[in-house]
């Protein structure tokens, strides 16, 4: 006897997830110590088989063995602390799981030290914000898969189903799901760069109403951008106010917050040397967001150039909607090609066209596009980029002169469409069979001695240049 499951913070993720596993008839027990978090889980839940507690004690004792135990707490030193606080009262072959957006070391280091004393751990990627939680997220696990297959029945009844099939797989080993999951936040990040680019040609160059950019993406979301951050994005351009006049959105101070993850898919992209530029000026926009004083300066001293788009709406709306298509799946292959990478260098056995496919509902990132993804590594678990898969290449140049058209438009008329143009730059230097860096080699050969190949021969060489 005991409970099946427990939760330790019951911030709205933990609650969330918490009600979600009682759903499937789990009996569940959730820690905090917040007393008031404690009795509004008790209250809402009502049920015999959902339990809060302040007292870990009490907690621990109450957990059927061997214990499945999940933290949702905010990442970083948080996640110690839980992990000194419980480790004493733990046996070994309890499983204790971190659901946050733990930063990957941090999760190798806890997993080999909780490994040693024969206690499982878990990092455990979720997406799906507050909702996802509640209703059925995308979840990311890794650890090892042992571990996996002990709490893989209450994970998949908690995912989100895509055709009746769970939203969660076992990502790979020790960190596996945490850098996953961080990933998936850089192509957020992306994601959510690209169609305020979209945003911001289609209102400032095109000079689209509210109105009419509500119809806009509700359409899109439509098609092949189907999307659940297309989708919100139609319903944010709909959203009035409490005076029911003005748009929520028309008040909103532009300067976005970031709580580290893309900035971190960004450094771990250098550090793998796999290219994601649409990533990193994302993270680049956020940053620049957040400098408003100096941007407004700046802005008195080089005003935009006043421009008149010279194209009706209708056509621009057409060429931002393909370029969005263009940029979505060049945003998809970096985090991809990340997790290849990742996946090589730090063992993890990631099954790609698994991720692919457990992203396709729950998640933020989810998108009618993730099944071509899916399909693509499916039909080659080695394609190095998902950009050359037959369907997709096909895509992409379908698409690419609407999105170089629209870089042009940005360009005229002052308008930022940084990760936009990264996603086109990223493309052309990919289908680059010559690119001008054998300047590059005879610079370095010049100045530094640093030696250089030359084309079909063999061993390296080195000029005297003066
Ligand atoms: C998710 C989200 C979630 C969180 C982001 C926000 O998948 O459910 O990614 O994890 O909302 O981390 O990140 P920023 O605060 O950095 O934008």
């Amino acid at each position: 006897t005991g409970y099946d499951f427990g939760m330790v913070g019951l911030g709205v993720m933990g609650r969330n997830l918490l009600l979600n596993i009682a759903d499937s008839g789990y009996s569940v027990i959730g820690l905090d110590k917040d007393t008031e978090k404690v009795a509004s889980l008790t209250e809402e839940a009502d049920k015999d088989h959902v339990k809060a507690t302040t007292s870990a004690e009490e907690f621990i004792s109450s957990l059927k063995s061997p214990r499945k135990i999940m933290m949702l707490v905010p990442a970083g030193a948080p996640v110690d602390s839980v992990i000194a606080e419980l480790t004493p009262f733990l046996s070994k072959g309890d499983l204790l799981m971190d659901g946050g957006n733990s930063y990957f070391p941090d999760t190798n280091r806890r997993y080999d030290a909780l490994t040693e004393k024969g206690i499982h751990y878990m990092g455990v990627g979720i997406s799906g914000g507050e909702e996802g939680a509640r209703r059925g997220p995308s979840i990311m696990p890794g650890g090892s898969a042992a571990s996996y297959d002990f709490i893989k029945p209450i994970l998949e009844a908690a995912a989100a189903k895509v055709n009746g099939e769970p939203c969660v797989t076992f990502i790979g080993h020790r960190s596996a799901g945490n850098y996953v999951k961080m990933v998936h936040n850089g192509i957020e990040y992306a994601l959510m760069q690209l169609i305020s680019e979209a945003y911001h040609l289609l209102k400032s160059g095109a000079g689209l109403s509210d109105e009419e950019l509500k119809n806009v993406f509700t359409e899109w979301n439509k098609g092949e951008l189907n999307s659940f951050l297309i989708e919100i994005t139609s319903e944010i351009f709909a959203k009035k106010d409490e005076d029911g006049e003005t748009l929520i959105l028309n008040k909103i101070l532009d300067r976005a917050r970031s709580k580290g993850t893309g900035k971190w898919t960004s450094q771990n992209a250098m550090d793998l040397q796999v290219p994601a530029p649409t990533i990193d000026l994302a993270v680049v926009a956020r940053d620049i967001s957040a400098i408003k004083e100096e941007r407004e300066a700046a802005g008195e001293i080089f005003p935009a150039k006043e421009y008149k788009l010279d194209a009706s709406k209708e056509e621009v709306i057409g060429k931002v909607e393909n370029a969005l298509k263009f940029a979505f799946i060049t945003a998809y292959a970096q985090g991809f090609a990340m997790i290849k990478k990742a996946s090589d260098e730090y063992n993890y056995e990631v099954k790609i066209a698994e991720v692919a496919k457990i992203w396709r509902g729950g998640c933020i990132i989810r998108a009618a596009m993730l099944e071509d993804f899916r399909k693509a590594f499916e039909a080659d678990a080695s394609l190095k980029n998902i950009m050359v898969n037959d369907d997709l290449a096909k895509k992409l140049n379908a698409y690419q002169s609407d999105i170089r058209d629209c870089v042009k438009m940005g360009v005229d008329a002052s308008i930022p469409m940084s990760a936009t143009m990264a996603s086109l730059s990223y493309f052309d230097l990919y289908r680059s069979g010559w690119l001008p860096l054998n300047l590059i080699q005879a610079q370095r050969d010049f100045f530094g001695a640093h030696t250089y190949e030359r084309i079909g021969e063999e061993g390296v060489f080195h000029t005297i240049w003066k």
